[in-house]
């Protein structure tokens, strides 16, 4: 996905703005995990996220998504970030993010999606971390939430 960093995008300083980046990091992971499930999705939580160089009014944001395990019902969905500067084509890696999205059906429903098959060693690697990464996830579902007054 390639966007053009638009003023209305940026702060004052003319750095596009982290919750604008976020807003299309959901996007491109939604859009893999629909393609791979033909599937209504919800986005069930996002791994942490860092911010490694500004991406400046004037560059293309370029967003490349790709799931990489699909477990029952939900697809953890890897989404690279680059900012690339239109004139000299330089390209900086700025963020990457880890999404888990959840097929559901017109009733909010939870419902399994198919099964991924790695194909390279790449694959193959961001499968396995996958795995060991929903472990740590599940492991500390909800402890962010606040109680309930
Ligand atoms: C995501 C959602 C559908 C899960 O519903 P649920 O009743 O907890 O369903 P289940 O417990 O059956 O879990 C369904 C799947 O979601 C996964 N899941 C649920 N919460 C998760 C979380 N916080 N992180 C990662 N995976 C999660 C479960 O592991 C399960 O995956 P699996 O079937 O592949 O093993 C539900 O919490 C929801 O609708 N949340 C709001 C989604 C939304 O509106 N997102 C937009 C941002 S606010």
């Amino acid at each position: 996905m390639v966007e053009a960093v638009l003023p209305n995008d940026a702060n004052a300083l003319g750095n596009m703005l982290g919750g604008r980046v976020m807003h299309l990091i959901d996007i491109a992971g939604a859009l893999a995990a629909h393609r791979h499930s033909m599937s209504h999705v919800v986005t069930a939580s996002v791994d942490s996220l860092d911010f490694r160089s500004p991406i400046r009014v004037g560059e293309f944001i370029i967003l490349k998504s790709s799931v990489n395990r699909a477990f029952r019902t939900s697809m953890e969905v890897g989404v690279k970030v680059f900012s690339e500067n239109i004139l000299t084509g330089e390209r900086k890696h700025t963020s990457s993010a880890y999404l888990t999205y959840v097929a559901i059906d017109l009733d909010g429903q939870p419902h399994p999606v198919p099964p991924l098959v790695p194909e390279t060693e790449d694959d193959r690697r961001r499968y396995g971390e996958a795995g060991e990464r929903r472990r740590l996830r599940l492991a500390t579902r909800h402890k962010g939430l606040l109680p309930q007054p």
